[in-house]
């Protein structure tokens, strides 16, 4: 388990992480969710001794974190820290053994590595040739190379093409279900929502929502109603308990108490409109989100 314990950093005048405390398990994928300048990229490089903590810790395994813990430790930082000059292969190779990896062993992982992510055919291209995609899956391949106990990755999906995400989240979901700890920082809540077990959210430095994502959404007492429909629909205000966020000619998204007559709201829809479908649901994670960084 990664645990961040009351981690605190300033910058000049800026509290980049206010009393942090939160952890990542292993076995689950930790979304780490945050604005611009939330303090996600700040923590992420404490983990890895790149920003000195004014006060609290970040530990491993319950112990504070020095160089041979590290170097089980896969990183993909936020500034992508590759030579544009060399070629994939060796870049790979010298990354590898910038960690302390030699030899054989580590030259087959490379491999596999740039198989499965479909570089194999570009091993011997300059990384300046590649796209922004592939340049980021052999940034992923060099936080993979040593097989890490965690990886921690700094927006893994940025500027990734549909398919290149559903690759890398199933990568990523596979690595959590063989025991790994998996922290991942991302803008894109559905697929946060769609891929992590847990979430963590920081807001200016401290966290204000951190868990299981199934439990932090079930626990929000509003629920959601959409509704798709065909004709005119009705006045959807007029029913109690119920608060309109969106309408449009054949949708309407309501968001209702705990205490709403949801029959009571069938029966208005189904008066007024062909009913073409009807949902209750928890809030999404953009929508906690959103509550948890306005409250
Ligand atoms: N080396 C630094 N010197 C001065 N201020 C810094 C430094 N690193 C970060 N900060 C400030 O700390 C705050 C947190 O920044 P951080 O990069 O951790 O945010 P972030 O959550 O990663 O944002 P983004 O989503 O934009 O990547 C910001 O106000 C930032 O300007
Ligand atoms: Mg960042």
């Amino acid at each position: 388990m990664l645990e961040f314990d009351r981690a605190s950093k300033r910058f000049g005048s800026v509290l980049a992480l206010d009393a942090c405390t939160f952890t990542a398990q292993p076995g689950r994928l930790t979304g780490f969710l945050g604005q611009n300048g939330a303090g996600k990229t700040t923590a992420m490089r404490a983990v890895f001794g790149l920003v000195e903590l004014d006060a609290g810790t970040v530990r491993w395994r319950g112990a504070p974190i020095g160089m041979p813990e590290r170097s089980r430790f896969g990183y993909m930082p936020e500034e992508r820290g590759l030579y544009p000059r060399m070629r994939v292969r060796d870049q790979l190779l010298y990354l590898a053994r910038l960690c302390g990896r030699n030899g054989t062993e580590v030259g087959r992982s490379i491999d596999q590595w740039l198989e499965r992510l479909g570089l194999a055919d570009r091993q011997n291209d300059r990384v300046d040739a590649l796209s922004h995609g592939n340049q980021q899956r052999v940034q992923l391949i060099a936080a993979l190379v040593n097989e890490p106990d965690l990886l921690v990755l700094d927006e893994p999906f940025s500027g990734l093409d549909p398919l290149a995400v559903a690759n890398m989240s199933a990568l990523l979901a596979e690595i959590a279900a063989a025991g790994g700890t998996v922290l991942f920082s991302s803008h894109q809540l559905d697929l946060v929502e769609d891929t992590c077990e847990d979430v963590v959210i920081i807001h200016q430095g401290h966290v204000v929502i951190a868990g299981d994502l199934a439990e932090l959404r079930a626990a929000v007492p509003q629920r959601f109603v959409d509704v798709r429909f065909r004709g005119t629909p009705p006045d959807w205000s007029a029913i109690p308990s119920v608060e309109v966020l969106e309408t449009d000619d054949e949708h309407a998204r309501l968001r209702v108490g705990p205490d709403v007559d949801l029959a009571g709201i069938v029966d208005a829809a189904r008066s007024a409109v062909d009913l073409i479908s009807f949902t209750y649901e928890p809030p999404t994670l953009s929508e906690v989100f959103r509550e948890a960084v306005a409250a």
